[in-house]
């Protein structure tokens, strides 16, 4: 158990969720901000509905709880929605981002973690799986705004007694994941399958994706709050197709349609995975739950919620 002080941005997100839930039990003091209110107060943690972008009150809440670390994962997150609207992802992405990093150094906060892209980080130079020597070339709006944050990030905390890590995660997947949006494949196949909907792919579908589920993803982060500082990528190594995910999900929810196939979307990538030998070297992490059990466990929990 710790008596650390952490704040979580984009805490009414999908990951930000399983985040906060893990820190309250390893007894962390947590304080969520999220410009989206939720319909039940939270019981054992604190949160404020506020958009990052009010940097006077985002100051004051860093002021009175004096975080020992800020995980920011506020975000807009969808590649499709950042090549639709380019200035609306930067002023969500990067400008919340610099006012945030710039509040947190100045207040002299030990660590900031941010959550950045590894599935949206790269080009098609080399084949995938990629490492943190990896050449970054973002395809996408997205993926330009998160590079952006990292650089913003490095000079603004340099110098700074503000440490930093950054985590590239690949495509995270599992239970309370939106499957309303355009982001998250697993939860929009899943949920649609389940209704007996009709499904649709983007390309060919033999594009590939590391998909990770985000039990591993959360105890990652937990880790970049007190390992060593620097960047990390974290992901499985296996690259899973588009077409392999809908029948994985086809079999686990007994749907029995065939996909639409449609034009690929700007932005998206051939291919990606993400090698996470130095989270492993380094902090000894390595993906815990296999696509097979997360996929069920992700189904299960639809079922339930849809
Ligand atoms: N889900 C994935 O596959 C994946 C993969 C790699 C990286 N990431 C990153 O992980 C983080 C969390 O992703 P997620 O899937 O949980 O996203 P999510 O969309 O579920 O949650 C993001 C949250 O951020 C909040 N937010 C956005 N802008 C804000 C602002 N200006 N002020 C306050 N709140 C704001 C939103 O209201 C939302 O609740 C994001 O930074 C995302 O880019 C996600």
């Amino acid at each position: 158990m710790t008596n650390r002080s952490a704040i979580v941005t984009g805490s009414t997100g999908f990951v930000a969720g399983h985040l906060i839930e893990q820190l309250v039990q390893e007894g962390y003091n947590v304080t969520g901000i999220d410009q989206s209110k939720r319909t039940q107060p939270p019981t054992h943690w604190t949160e404020f509905t506020e958009d990052l972008r009010d940097f006077e009150k985002i100051r004051s809440i860093l002021t009175k709880v004096k975080p020992d670390i800020v995980f920011h994962l506020a975000a807009q997150t969808s590649v499709a929605v950042s090549a639709r609207e380019p200035i609306a992802d930067v002023i969500q992405n990067v400008e919340a981002s610099v006012g945030l990093t710039q509040i947190v150094t100045d207040l002299e906060t030990p660590r900031l973690v941010f959550t950045s892209t590894g599935g949206a980080m790269y080009g098609e130079e080399s084949p995938p799986p990629y490492t943190e020597h990896t050449a970054q070339n973002p395809q996408s709006i997205y993926g330009v705004s998160k590079l952006a944050v990292e650089n913003y990030i490095r000079v603004l905390t340099n110098p700074s007694n503000t440490q930093v890590s950054i985590i590239r995660p690949a495509n995270i997947y599992g239970p309370e994941q939106s499957h309303l949006g355009e982001a998250g494949v697993v939860a929009i196949f899943g949920a649609l399958m389940l209704a007996n909907e009709a499904v649709t792919i983007f390309g060919t579908g033999e594009d590939t994706r590391d998909y990770i589920f985000v039990d591993d993803i959360v105890d990652i982060l937990i880790k970049a709050g007190v390992e060593d500082p620097g960047l990390y990528l974290a992901g499985t190594g296996i690259e899973t197709s588009t077409n392999q995910i809908f029948k994985a999900l086809k079999e686990i929810t007994g749907y029995s349609k065939l996909p639409i196939y449609q034009a690929a979307r700007s932005g998206d990538v051939a291919r990606s995975a993400l090698s996470s030998e130095k989270a492993q070297q380094l902090w000894g992490w390595t993906p815990k739950t296999d696509l097979q059990s997360g996929l069920t466990k992700t189904v299960t929990w639809l079922k339930y919620k849809i």
